[in-house]
């Protein structure tokens, strides 16, 4: 089945890089999130980012205003029930995630396919919350999501092949690249990535090296775009914890035991880019 309109629920860093690549595609998209101001700085972040595309000619000055006429940011969920699937991009709490898929369940029609962005949440779990546990599936973007290729689709127990082809299609449609993972904590992304990160910052923490140092070593020596340090600020520490812990719990091994570092940075609020301070001042 074609998709013409998707819901999507968190105007956020990814929710609204998720509508952002949605409607450039020519799809429409109702974007929902909790107060005015959240939906008002999701748009605000589009029209930059569109703005951004327009200066390097990817896109026309018409396809932006194209663009952003096939957003609705809407305050009422129940608002999202016109539309042929959802992508839910809310923070990653599970008892939010719980709440949204409950109520998403009861709002959308029975057909209706109701994918999840989260990067480390179980996607079996959420789909237990539903009546409808063949339709849930993960779609997990990645930051930017307007630049970056990778979407990876997580298979929750009882994910149908058809609501996979569905959403493996979708992704395409956006110019994405599709990989298909099992439902594990972390999938495979988070799963190897944040181990790496962690270790980095046990490194500055015992003394090892600076957070410089180590970013020189990652850049100049393996090729990385960014340091672990950089890219853990640009995630978001709190984000890193979270992630950290799930890998924690669900895998059991002490080999995921947040750095003692990382805690400590959180609970200071330092963040990382989006609070002015992380290993870095931004
Ligand atoms: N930041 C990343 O690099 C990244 C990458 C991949 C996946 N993710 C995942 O994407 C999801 C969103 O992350 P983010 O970085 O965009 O977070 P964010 O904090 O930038 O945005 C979350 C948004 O969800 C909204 N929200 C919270 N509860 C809601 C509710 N009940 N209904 C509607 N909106 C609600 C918040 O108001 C906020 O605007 C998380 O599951 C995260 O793990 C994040």
């Amino acid at each position: 089945m074609e998709i013409r309109s998707v819901g999507i629920v968190g105007a956020g860093t990814m929710g609204n890089g998720i509508a952002h690549v949605f409607a450039r595609s020519g799809i429409a998209v109702i974007l929902c999130d909790l107060e005015q101001r959240f939906l008002d700085r999701g748009l605000g972040a589009i029209g930059k980012n569109l703005d951004r595309e327009v200066t390097k000619n990817k896109i026309s000055a018409d396809d932006k205003v194209a663009t952003l006429g096939r957003i609705t940011a809407v305050l009422d969920r129940s608002k999202l029930a016109s539309c042929e699937l959802v992508i839910e991009a809310a923070t990653e709490k599970f008892e939010i995630k719980t709440e949204i898929f409950r109520d998403l369940d009861r709002i959308m029609k029975p057909e209706v396919i109701l994918a999840s962005n989260t990067s480390s949440i179980s996607i079996t779990k959420l789909a237990a919350m539903t009546g409808r546990a063949d339709k849930i599936i993960g779609m997990h973007f990645f930051n930017p999501v307007p630049v970056m290729k990778l979407v990876e689709i997580i298979r929750g127990l009882a994910t149908s092949p058809a609501t996979f082809e569905t959403v493996r299609g979708l992704a395409e449609r956006l110019g994405k690249t599709p990989v298909e993972v099992n439902d594990a904590p972390g999938f495979v992304s988070n799963r190897v990535l944040m181990p790496l990160l962690n270790e980095a910052m046990y490194a500055v923490m015992e003394g090892v090296a600076t957070a410089e140092a180590v970013d020189e070593v990652f850049k100049l020596g393996m090729a990385h775009p960014m340091g672990p340090l950089t890219l853990a600020d640009f995630i978001g520490l709190d984000v890193c914890l979270d992630i950290m812990r799930v890998l924690q719990d669900g895998l059991g091994d002490p080999k995921y035991r947040p750095c003692p570092l990382l805690i400590r940075m959180v609970d200071a609020g330092w963040l990382g880019r989006k609070s002015g301070r992380g290993f870095y001042t931004y």
